[in-house]
């Protein structure tokens, strides 16, 4: 019966890597509840994290079966959701040329993460000349506090506030620099390639292969949901209606801080992966920053600023009530809360840690195969009305 069909939901993730507990309270949380309540494909994009850089197809590759192992250790389940690889479904590479066709280049060049991408590559290359302005960022209590680390001659602490403080202001120049800089200033470096320009158009393809008509992604992709609307509307008004107009699922993603303050990323080595055994959980916990400003056991603490905390508000949510009370009341040191931590991560994601490494190597391999194989199936048949709505039967 039509009206008990499950609505399609696609998602991807670039295999950049094992996977750690922002991305568990983040996505992977959220894959997992929609599982059940719709037909759901969750995608490795091999072929997009080769964009910013072709050279890496090596490591890529290493990194798919970690990243799965991590997906199956959570709960995605392949008996539910259909995980498969993007290169393994060469469709992808075929609606990716038929959509190129359909979005013009200065679309894409506005696309505000390729503009991060080429301020990014501007600035590293000098492109781009300009007085920044950081009124915005709200760092004289931290300066303060260097000051008086610097009086009592604690180089130690001033230097670990200092690099936190410049840390921030690099993100927050960043996003000046993205936000300011406009294209058709300077040229666009030879680095910049045709494939990842045209990033949101294979993202675009990659959800319409398969009818998609939910999208659960985090706000910065956006964009890429909107550009994909604008391609499915495009292509059934000059062909023939072939596609759904799929709507994005922002679901609220608690915040989780890396282990410097910053978000986590891998790139940043301020994360906690999953993967991580007990000692190494223990090492990051302790030598992860908190409040700059909480200097001293008894002194009160502000918890929206420190990434311990936040790991307590997704894993911990028996105590974390009572440690926000008490951290704020300076009744709670650092390092005691740090240990009540690293007590519930080692608790959580060992189990975890431990499923992941239950399954061989082959085991994954096949089950990427057989989920590859059945997305196949689907991008197959839709590859057929689509070269019949373009070029006739
Ligand atoms: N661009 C997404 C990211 O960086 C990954 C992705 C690729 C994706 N294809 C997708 C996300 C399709 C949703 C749907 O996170």
């Amino acid at each position: 019966m039509a009206e008990n069909r499950k609505k399609v939901i696609l998602s991807g993730m670039r295999p950049t890597g094992r996977m750690h507990v922002g991305h568990l309270a983040g996505v992977l949380t959220n894959w997992i509840r929609l599982q059940d309540e719709y037909e759901c494909y969750y995608e490795i994009a091999d072929w997009h994290a080769l964009t910013d850089d072709p050279a890496r197809a090596k490591e890529v590759n290493e990194n798919v079966l970690g990243m799965v192992r991590d997906w199956l250790a959570v709960g995605i389940d392949p008996q539910k959701a259909v995980i498969f690889r993007q290169s393994y479904v060469p469709e992808h590479a075929e609606l990716h040329l038929a959509f190129s066709m359909l979005v013009s280049v200065p679309r894409l060049l506005r696309n505000p993460t390729f503009k991060e991408k080429l301020a990014e590559l501007r600035k590293k290359k000098g492109y781009t000349r300009m007085s920044l302005k950081v009124e915005r960022l709200d760092v004289e209590d931290e300066v303060d506090q260097i000051l008086r680390f610097v009086r009592e001659e604690d180089e130690d602490k001033a230097r670990r506030m200092l690099s936190s403080v410049i840390n921030r202001a690099k993100d927050e120049v960043l996003e000046k620099i993205t936000t300011e800089v406009s294209l058709d200033e300077a040229a666009i470096p030879a680095e910049i390639s045709y494939g990842l320009l045209g990033y949101p158009v294979l993202q675009a393809a990659d959800i319409l292969l398969y009818k998609g008509e939910v999208v659960p992604i985090g706000a910065d992709q956006l964009p890429h949901l909107e550009l994909t609307r604008e391609i499915a509307r495009d292509f059934n008004r000059i062909y023939v209606p072939v596609f759904p107009i799929p709507e994005p699922l922002l679901t609220e993603t608690p915040k989780i801080l890396g282990t410097d303050g910053r978000k986590m990323s891998k790139s940043y080595n301020n994360a906690i992966f999953l993967s991580d055994p007990p000692e190494i959980i223990r090492k990051k916990v302790r030598s992860s920053i908190t409040d700059p400003m909480k200097v001293r056991r008894n002194d009160p603490g502000r918890p929206e600023v420190c990434p311990i905390f936040h790991m307590h508000k997704v894993f911990n949510g028996e105590e974390v009530d009572e440690i926000e009370r008490a951290c704020r009341a300076g009744e709670l040191g650092c390092v005691a809360c740090k240990n009540r931590l690293t007590e519930v991560l080692i608790e959580k994601l060992t189990p975890i840690r431990e499923r992941a490494e239950s399954y061989s190597d082959e085991d994954v391999l096949e089950i990427v195969r057989e989920g590859s194989r059945k997305a196949r199936e689907v991008a197959e048949r839709t590859m057929e009305e689509v070269r019949g709505a373009i070029f006739g039967p």
